[in-house]
């Protein structure tokens, strides 16, 4: 039985401050022992989360890393960094990070061996286009992100991993995939799994949806056999996250 996650991508929102109230004014709100409750913050507001979120049930994610240990990097952080700042999880491969800051599955390769190698749990994000959803390559695209992501990886640490599968068309857009739709690529990534790393792997990876969940639709998509919860953007900016992670009440 996996247990349920829904992890929270704050994205380039929240000052210092506006992250600190945020999570103070949520933590009483996310208490939920059958789900990991994850805050993805801005790499400038995970100390002060981490403060806040202290002897509660919510684990901290940053939104990305790099994957050179030290040095010459301007701008960068490393996998090093955010373990001693008290992260747990890390978000690599976003569509906003492959589209915006050019990352291939080269370099996620790279961040997610590089994050597991310091212990970091990965949420690995894939999604397909609304092109290539229309011109029915999303299963063959996905499955190539997947391999690509986990490859040289073994299945003893493939098993931590975290997959998040977030179509580009259903981010920020409020048009969510239906649940089937989304149970339909879900599964498809567990067979690609269970394909490279046997039946135990598969069994045990957690696969998420992203893409525009909110409150009124967490319940159903979360239900569907082969989804194991959220990584949640919008929505995790405000008290409705406390809703999402209470889904099933
Ligand atoms: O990583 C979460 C995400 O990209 C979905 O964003 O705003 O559609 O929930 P949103």
């Amino acid at each position: 039985m996996r247990k349920k996650m829904v992890a929270g991508n704050w994205k380039m929102n929240m000052t210092p401050s506006g992250a600190v109230k945020l999570a103070e004014e949520l933590k009483p709100m996310v208490k939920n022992d059958d789900v990991d409750v994850v805050f993805c913050v801005p790499a400038i507001d995970i100390v002060p989360v981490v403060n806040e979120v202290k002897d509660t049930n919510i684990k901290v994610g940053a939104e990305n890393m790099f994957y050179e240990e030290k040095g010459a990097y301007t701008g960068e952080l490393s996998p090093e960094m955010l373990v001693d700042a008290g992260v747990s999880y890390v978000i690599i491969g976003h569509s906003e990070r492959r589209q915006y800051f050019h990352e291939t599955d080269e370099i996620i390769n790279k961040k997610m061996r590089k994050a597991i190698e310091h212990k970091l749990l990965p949420i690995l994000c894939c999604g397909e286009s609304l092109e290539q959803r229309e011109s029915g390559v999303t299963l063959e695209f996905i499955k190539k992100q997947i391999v690509n992501a986990f490859k040289y990886i073994p299945p003893e640490k493939v098993i931590n991993c975290i997959i998040a599968y977030e179509p580009i068309w259903a981010i920020g857009t409020g048009r969510v995939a239906t649940a089937e739709q989304a149970q339909e690529v879900c599964s498809a990534i567990r067979t690609n799994i269970r394909d490279i790393y046997g039946a135990v792997v598969a069994e045990r990876i957690r696969i998420l949806y992203g893409g525009s969940v909110n409150a009124g639709n967490a319940n159903h998509i979360f239900s569907m056999p082969d989804i194991d919860g959220g990584l949640v953007g919008g929505a995790s900016l405000k008290p409705e996250f406390a809703k999402i992670v209470h889904y099933d009440k």
